[in-house]
């Protein structure tokens, strides 16, 4: 079973970071009210947390690294809460609690995504990292998190509903609706401390399309396995929506064999770090994961 007790006190910065200085000066409003009920009450934050060890890998500022990560945490949860809506996945629970559609309604949960993935941007640029730097962090942001990635994975995913893809498309489909906020995380932390070459940044991305792919076979497996208790978002949702997944198409045993695999070619792609150790183990407690 997973252990993530270890990585408690790097969430707890993330955690005080997003409490504490997240939506500074913004007017109270129901769309604030939304986007701090997303946001503030829970979420493993593995995104961050990835900002944060790839910055110690490469000498960075951690300070950064959380302005970065907490960015990247705005994106992802504007996906999460656009992913329950009616319109997507349909689903009613998230993160523990009523999704933010239930909660706030459609368009407050609409807009709250809209205005987390621009305040993202305004973050990145108030990180403190060279300003040469700056650009390249929004730029990284732009092409993972919208149609070059991200939303071009959202997009295929409701595509291939009802539909019977090949392996290959649904290898797209999760490497740019799950793979590429991961990569994005990656270099984000990796250019507090570091240029990104063409180089580094291949090795960082073939690290987190291993990672990101165990990590979405692994959702799809505790969308079947788990609870919801547990999971604190519905079970039986890729069933519900007649999703096609790996775990669809080749069962559940030989996907978890799949999520060893991959999490050994991530951990393997790592040992080309000194200072990895504890990337090694988010990698790992990722692969066994219960929620
Ligand atoms: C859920 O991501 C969406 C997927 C890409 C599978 P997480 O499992 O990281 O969700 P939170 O942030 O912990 O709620
Ligand atoms: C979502 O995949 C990936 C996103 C980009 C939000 P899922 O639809 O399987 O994620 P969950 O299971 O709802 O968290
Ligand atoms: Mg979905
Ligand atoms: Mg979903
Ligand atoms: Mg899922």
């Amino acid at each position: 079973m997973a252990d993530f007790s270890e990585f408690a006190s790097d969430i707890k910065l993330i955690n005080d970071f997003l409490k504490n200085e997240a939506f500074e000066c913004c007017e109270s409003s129901v769309v604030l009210d939304a986007m701090n009920y997303s946001l503030k009450n829970g979420g493993k934050r593995i995104r961050p947390l990835l900002t944060l060890y790839f910055s110690e890998l490469s000498g960075g500022d951690y300070k950064s690294a959380i302005k970065l990560g907490c960015a990247l945490e705005m994106i992802h949860t504007y996906s999460l809460i656009h992913d329950d809506l009616p319109c997507m996945d349909n689903d009613d629970t998230r993160r523990g609690k009523p999704s933010c559609h239930i909660a706030y309604g459609e368009a407050n949960a609409l807009l709250a995504g809209d205005a987390l993935l621009t305040e993202a941007f305004y973050l990145a640029t108030q990180s403190g990292i060279p300003a040469e730097n700056v650009s390249l962090a929004v730029k990284c942001l732009s092409e993972f998190a919208g149609v070059r990635g991200m939303v071009m994975g959202q997009v295929l995913d409701l595509q291939f509903e009802n539909t019977e893809p090949t392996l290959s498309d649904i290898k797209k489909m999760y490497s740019l609706k799950t793979c590429a906020l991961l990569k994005c995380a990656c270099v984000l932390g990796y250019l507090t401390g570091k240029k990104v070459e063409k180089k580094e940044m291949d090795i960082i991305c073939e690290y987190a399309e291993n990672l990101g792919l165990a990590f979405q076979i692994t959702d799809d497996i505790l969308d079947i396995v788990s609870d919801s208790q547990t999971l604190g978002k519905p079970v039986g949702s890729d069933e519900k929506n007649n999703k096609p997944t790996f775990v669809k198409l080749y069962g559940l045993e030989k996907s978890k064999a799949l999520v060893n695999e991959l999490t050994n070619n991530a951990i393997s792609i790592l040992g080309s770090y000194n200072n990895s150790e504890k990337l090694i183990k988010l990698t790992l407690a990722l692969a066994s994961r219960e929620f």
